[in-house]
């Protein structure tokens, strides 16, 4: 009986979801460089996300393609695939120093 509790115990342990841990900044920019430059300064007919935007106004953009708010060609996709913190950290990344 005492083994059966243990074995459910580390059973809910394993299942447990990992702590939650601030959004590697560094990691999630690399999915955006293949388009906007390794800096985020563009090129191509890719805008420039170098240190244009404030980083509200970054974030602003961000959930507008993400709601289909803001015509688009990509960004909608690309953004439907990441949480509010995601942005925020992808926003201190790229945007204006504050
Ligand atoms: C497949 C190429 C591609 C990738 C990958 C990509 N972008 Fe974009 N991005 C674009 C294009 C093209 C636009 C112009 C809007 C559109 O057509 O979707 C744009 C527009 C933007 C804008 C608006 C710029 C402005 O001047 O208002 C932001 C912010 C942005 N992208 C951030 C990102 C971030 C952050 C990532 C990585 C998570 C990323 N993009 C990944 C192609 C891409």
């Amino acid at each position: 009986m005492r083994l059966a509790a243990s074995v459910l115990t580390l059973g809910l342990l394993a299942a447990a979801p990992a702590p939650a841990q601030a959004p590697d900044a560094a990691l999630l920019a690399g999915a955006c460089q293949g388009c906007h430059g390794v800096a985020g300064e563009g090129g191509h007919g890719i805008p420039s996300i170098k240190q244009q935007q404030t980083r509200a106004e970054f974030v602003a953009a961000m959930r507008a393609f993400r709601g289909n708010e803001r015509p688009n060609t990509v960004m909608g996709r690309i953004t439907r695939g990441y949480t509010d913190a995601e942005i925020a950290a992808l926003a201190a990344h790229f945007a204006k120093p504050e």
